[in-house]
C-alpha cells in the first residue's frame, strides 16, 4: 500500500538526521518543509521533499491513496509519555470535593485519591478494564496521539498488579498505536500499611518487582516520589531492585514538594522525570548532560491548581523538556495533547516550536520509541495527522479547546473513526 500526501502547506518535524531530543535553546528549532509532499509505503514514512521535487522522486506505478493536503497542516503524532489510562472509574465527586475547598493531598488522606481507584479497580474484571482503556485509546487517537506510555498503580497488591499489567500488554496487543507499559507498584500506600509503608516497599520490592520481570510484564519501573507518599528512601530501594531485573525509571518527582525525587531519579539514570512543580537551581544543575528527560505535565497542575513548573527556566538553563497528559481519573482527566499544547504556550511560556519538540521528538525518546516515531523521517513508522485548514504551526496551541486533527494515519492506514 502506498499513499501520496501532496500540496502539503507545510510538513513539521521534519529531522533528516538522527537526532534523540532537543535541549536548550535548540528547542526552539523545528525544520518544516513548504509546499511538502510525503509518501507512505505500507507503515513506513518513505520519502518525503518539496512539490517540485517530487516529480523526481516518484513514479505512480503502485500509488494507490492520493491526498490533497492544500492549506493544511501535517505532523508526526504526538507522543504521550506519561499516563495512567487503564482505570475503572472517573472520580467526579473528588471534583467536587476539591471545588468545595479539599486540597488533592486531604481526599488521598481520606482514603480518595489513588486508593479509591484502586478499590474500585480489584472489583472490575480485566475484560471491563481492556475495554474501557481502548474507548481511551480512541478517543486519544482521535485527537493525534500515535504512541502512549501507560502505568499500573491502581493494583496496590500483587495480585491487582499484575492484572494492571496483564490489561496493559493485552491493549500493546489489540492497540493500533505504540504501547508502552510502566509499573507502578509504589503509587500509594495501602491503608493497612499506613502505619507501616516500608512493609508495602518490602512487597513491591520482594514479591512484585520479581513476578513483574518473569512474566516481563513492563518496560519501565516508577515510584511517586513524593510529599504524603513514598521517600526518597524508599525510592532508592525500589529502583535499585528494579535495575537488578533490568527494569529503567521514569519516575513521579517533585510534584508536591522538594522531596528529593530528581537526586534519586538521576542517580538510577532514569529515563525521564516527571511533574516537576517543585525544581530549582540543585535540580535543574543535576539534570544538564544526563540522559534523563524532565518532563511536565501541564494537565495536572492546570486540573489541580498546583504551581507552575518553571519550564522557561529548565530551557533557558539548556535542558531539554517533554511535555506529557497524565492522562488518570485523579489529577488530569483528560489525553487531549492539543490542549496540553496550548497549556504549554498560555501558562509555560512555551513557543509553539518548543511546544512541538516537547510533544513529538523528546516525548519519543521519555518514553523510549524515538527510533521508530517522534518525527517525520525516513523509515519512521507513518503516525502522523492532517490538520484543518489552519494559518501555520502557532495555531493548534492559539485555538486552545478546538479540534483541528482533520485526518489520522496509524501506521500508515488511514483512520475512519
Ligand atoms: O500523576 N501523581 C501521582 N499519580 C497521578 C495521579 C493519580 C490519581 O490521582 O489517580 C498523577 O498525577
Ligand atoms: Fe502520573
Amino acid at each position: 500500500m502506498k499513499i501520496l500526501l501532496e500540496n502539503i502547506k507545510e510538513l513539521v518535524q521534519v529531522v533528516e538526521e538522527p537526532l534523540l531530543f532537543r535541549s536548550g535553546a535548540e528547542m526552539g528549532t523545528v525544520k518544516t518543509i513548504r509546499n511538502a509532499f510525503l509518501i507512505i509505503r505500507d507503515e513506513v514514512i518513505e520519502e518525503f521533499g518539496r512539490m517540485d521535487q517530487l516529480k523526481d522522486k516518484y513514479m505512480d506505478d503502485d500509488l494507490l491513496i492520493e491526498i490533497d493536503c492544500s492549506n493544511r497542516l501535517v505532523y508526526p503524532s504526538f507522543v504521550d509519555s506519561h499516563t495512567h489510562l487503564v482505570y475503572s472509574n472517573s472520580r467526579e465527586s473528588e471534583f467536587v470535593s476539591r471545588i468545595k475547598g479539599l486540597t488533592y493531598e486531604e481526599i488521598a488522606r481520606n482514603g480518595g485519591g489513588i486508593l479509591n481507584s484502586a478499590k474500585r479497580l480489584h472489583e472490575t474484571s480485566e475484560e471491563e478494564l481492556h475495554k474501557s482503556a481502548m474507548d481511551r485509546i480512541l478517543e486519544i487517537m482521535k485527537t493525534g496521539t500515535g504512541a502512549v506510555e501507560i502505568k499500573s498503580g491502581y493494583g496496590l497488591n500483587t495480585e491487582d498488579e499484575l492484572k494492571m499489567l496483564r490489561v496493559i500488554r493485552k491493549i500493546k496487543e489489540t492497540s493500533p498505536i505504540c504501547i508502552r507499559s510502566t509499573f507502578l507498584g509504589a503509587h500509594a500506600v495501602p491503608e493497612e500499611f499506613k502505619n507501616n509503608p516500608s512493609e508495602y516497599v518490602d512487597i513491591v520490592i520482594n514479591e512484585m518487582i520479581p513476578q513483574v520481570a518473569a512474566d516481563e510484564l513492563a518496560d519501565f519501573i516508577d515510584v511517586f516520589c513524593d510529599k504524603g507518599f513514598f521517600s526518597q528512601q524508599d525510592t532508592d530501594r525500589i529502583l535499585m531492585a528494579g535495575m537488578k531485573y533490568g527494569l529503567r525509571p521514569k519516575i513521579h518527582a517533585n510534584e508536591l514538594g522538594y522531596t528529593g525525587g530528581v537526586q534519586v531519579g538521576v542517580k538510577y539514570n532514569a529515563l525521564s522525570v516527571d511533574h516537576l512543580e517543585y525544581i530549582g537551581d540543585e535540580e535543574i544543575a543535576l539534570l544538564k548532560n544526563t540522559e534523563t528527560m524532565p518532563t511536565v505535565l501541564p494537565g495536572a497542575a492546570f486540573f489541580l491548581n498546583l504551581p507552575l513548573s518553571p519550564v522557561r527556566k529548565m530551557i533557558d538553563a539548556g535542558l531539554p523538556v517533554a511535555l506529557a497528559s497524565d492522562y488518570n481519573p485523579g489529577s488530569s482527566p483528560s489525553g487531549n495533547m492539543s490542549f496540553i499544547s496550548s497549556l504549554g504556550c498560555i501558562k509555560y511560556d512555551m513557543l509553539p516550536e518548543e511546544v512541538i519538540n516537547a510533544t513529538t521528538l523528546n516525548a519519543a525518546y521519555a518514553m523510549g520509541v524515538s527510533d521508530c516515531l517522534g518525527s517525520i523521517s525516513k523509515g519512521k513508522i507513518a503516525n502522523l495527522f492532517i490538520t484543518s485548514d489552519v494559518d501555520g504551526i502557532a495555531s493548534l496551541p492559539y485555538h486552545f479547546g478546538s479540534d483541528l486533527i482533520e485526518t489520522v494515519i496509524i501506521n500508515g492506514e488511514i483512520q475512519n473513526f
